[in-house]
């Protein structure tokens, strides 16, 4: 019986460009999902951008756009790149959408009128100059156990103490600099406690992995506290019907953009949202995440679906983070790779293979280190699997016009690989995909075996044993196509053009068991290219040097606009300020970019005391060439006027601007 299932991915916040972790998800997804419709299922695959809330909104202020703008401009840049990448989404929608908004409210008066909402009044840090209340992590200061200075409103980086901003000592708004002060606001919260004995029991009903439902037992026994689901206005998102000046919470909204993006497809498909999302009925739902949302999508999620009548998840999918070569993806290594930026040097289906060799049913994270990325691809996609093909396929084409023999001469080494195919279902079904790329490995290794043996390339050169060759042939480009169509739901371009050369129109499962016989096949194309690991290494380095600016040179010393924007002149935060031993006119600056942080040596010694620079906003050349010097390295200049010692005055912007903002 085919099953009827719908499947996601997480929504990705629409505030910047898709990278390769995002990336890792939609590749994880989109081979289960390919796999579930090779096996004859009805596989629905939606997402769409997660666009609300306070970051999307201050970053579009940031770019003097509109958060409609921005979301615009980076869900072209997402569907381009998913796209790209291969992911067979049936619909990637928006949460910023009328059925988003039509199911959320919904979703919140149902809540509502069974009584899980309550309402309470709550203080919390408000920046006055830029007229909000600040998220936690808006606010950094003093850890009150630990005395480490910069640290964020909700927990210490240093001890690990968890604490609200009212807490910090010395706090100061990430966004203005000023002290916040405390100020109170009602609230809407949904009572999470109310469905505790519904999620033990759905939790550990085969729905979560059983590390991940250990997980949740912690959770269970710190009490599940009611939870915030409004923020007051300004926020980007969806007002709520009947509190004015309040919004949803993202992370109310963002789940139900699932149904949301659903429904945008039923109403173009005619699919039936109902048979999909009411409980009863004979679909299955399944969720992938990362570690980060487990809380949200185990616990707030099938808890509002329970409370407002709607069906919960058959399945919540968790993976680990994605490194590179060991590291934590990041900006200043350099190792924050984006799915653009990857695209100019690799080709997206090694991505693909790549992360599913590494990837297991559970948490860990996967690394991507380079080298290995590179041997994997040379050892395993190209002198394995391409290999049977490239070195059976000439013989065919040029002595028997392309014609298959009539006959295998080992059926049953077709038969074990044909019978392959269950064992290597029940892995895909498990998403145990690396131990499916060492069975396709391993059979690979067999059919290469059975050419060395067999020696087609000496037996070619007796005429009067042509039949034996185009039968060994034969024989190594089924198992060829036997393997390519069990990694079709890994590397589906490449399936389908081995598919074409094998002069069939698809790859399916059903049909590798009766092999290719008397049929003609094309020519051969390489379907896979070994990499240099310079091309690979590449991923990581940076972006050669540009072009040195042509300075016009003529008498006046005029600069062209084109000059002036190869500075990237930013506004930052000063962090901290220390002083520096050994060097009398230097201050050690730490200050904060727009979300990155840079150490900056500044000649301003004489003329501030540290303590009084901290929270304050500069001016930075944030593209100046890092310049080693005794104490460090120097990544950036801070903007001054004056002659210098005493007389140094920085250069401040208007309140208002935020750290990272251009200064164009
Ligand atoms: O953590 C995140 O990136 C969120 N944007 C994921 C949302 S998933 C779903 F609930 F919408
Ligand atoms: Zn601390």
């Amino acid at each position: 019986m085919p099953r009827k299932l719908l499947v996601t991915s997480a929504l990705p916040y629409a505030n910047g460009p898709t990278h390769l972790g995002g990336m890792t998800e939609m590749v994880q997804t989109d081979i289960w999902v390919r796999f579930q419709r090779m096996r004859g299922h009805q596989c629905t695959y939606v997402c769409a951008d997660d666009t609300h809330g306070t970051p999307i909104m201050l970053q579009a202020r940031s770019e003097g756009i509109s958060p409609e703008q921005l979301i615009e401009r980076v869900g072209a840049e997402r569907r381009r790149s998913f796209g790209a990448f291969l992911i067979s989404f049936d619909n990637y929608y928006t949460t910023h959408s009328p059925e988003n908004k039509h199911y959320t409210e919904l979703v919140f008066k149902a809540l509502d009128d069974a009584g899980h909402i309550t309402r309470r009044k709550v203080t919390q840090a408000y920046d006055e100059q830029a007229q909000m209340f600040l998220p936690d992590r808006y606010v950094k200061g003093t850890c009150p156990r630990c005395n480490t200075p910069d640290q964020y409103g909700d927990s210490c980086e240093a001890c690990g103490a968890t604490y609200s901003p009212a807490d910090l000592k010395d706090p100061l708004s990430v966004l203005s600099g000023t002290r916040p002060v405390e100020r109170e606001s009602e609230h809407l919260f949904f009572r999470l406690g109310d469905f505790e004995p519904m999620l033990r029991k759905w939790t550990r009903s085969g729905t979560l992995h059983e590390a991940v439902a250990n997980k949740l037992d912690e959770w269970f026994e710190a009490g599940l506290r009611d939870w915030d689901v409004s923020r007051d206005a300004p926020y980007f998102g969806f007002e709520i019907p009947g509190a004015p000046g309040k919004y949803f919470y993202v992370w109310l909204d963002a789940p139900i953009g699932y149904m949301a993006s659903f429904a945008n497809l039923c109403a173009r498909t005619g699919m039936d949202f109902d048979a999909y999302w009411r409980p009863g009925g004979d679909t299955e739902l399944h969720h992938f995440i990362g570690k980060d949302i487990l809380y949200f999508h185990s616990l707030f999620w099938p808890a509002t679906l329970e409370g407002a009548g709607f069906r919960k998840p058959t399945g919540v999918y968790v993976h680990g983070f994605l490194t590179v070569n060991g590291q934590k993806m990041s900006k200043s290594r350099g190792t924050f790779i984006t799915a653009e930026r990857y695209l100019e040097h690799l080709p997206p289906e090694y991505f693909r293979y790549f992360i599913a060799a590494k990837l297991g049913p559970g948490v860990d994270d996967i690394d991507l280190n380079l080298e290995e990325f590179a041997t994997r691809v040379n050892a395993e996609i190209v002198g394995k699997l391409v290999n049977i093909a490239s070195r059976c396929a000439g013989f065919i084409t040029r002595s028997h016009d392309g014609r298959l023999a009539a006959a295998l001469p080992d059926p049953a080494l077709h038969a074990a690989f044909a019978a392959a195919g269950e064992q290597i279902a029940s892995l895909y079904e498990a998403r145990e995909y690396s131990s499916v790329v060492r069975e396709v490995m391993a059979l690979a290794d067999r059919a290469n075996q059975y050419i060395d043996q067999h020696k087609p390339w000496l037996l070619a050169k007796d005429p009067a044993r042509a039949a034996e060759v185009q039968a060994i042939c034969t024989q190594g480009l089924n198992l060829f196509r036997v393997l390519m169509t069990y990694l079709a739901p890994v590397m589906p371009a490449m399936a389908e053009r081995a598919a074409r050369f094998l002069g069939e129109s698809e790859s399916s499962w059903r049909s590798v068991a009766s092999p290719l016989l008397g049929t003609r096949i094309a020519a051969y194309e390489a379907l896979a290219t070994r990499l240099d690991l310079k091309q690979v290494r590449a991923l990581v380095e940076p972006a050669g040097e540009p072009a040195p600016a042509k300075v016009a040179k003529d008498e006046t010393g005029l600069v062209t606009i084109d000059d002036f924007a190869r500075l990237d002149l930013r506004v930052a935060r000063i962090v901290s300020a220390e002083t520096v031993e050994g060097a009398d006119k230097l201050l050690k600056l730490t200050v904060d970019a727009g979300g990155e942080s840079r150490t900056v040596f500044a000649g301003i010694r004489q003329a501030y005391q540290p303590d009084t620079l901290v929270g304050r906003h500069v001016v930075l050349l944030a593209n100046l060439k890092p310049r080693k010097m005794r104490f460090g390295v120097s990544e950036g200049m801070v903007l001054a006027a004056g002659p210098g010692g005493s007389e140094v005055f920085l250069v401040t912007p208007d309140p208002g601007a935020l750290p990272g903002m251009k200064v164009k």
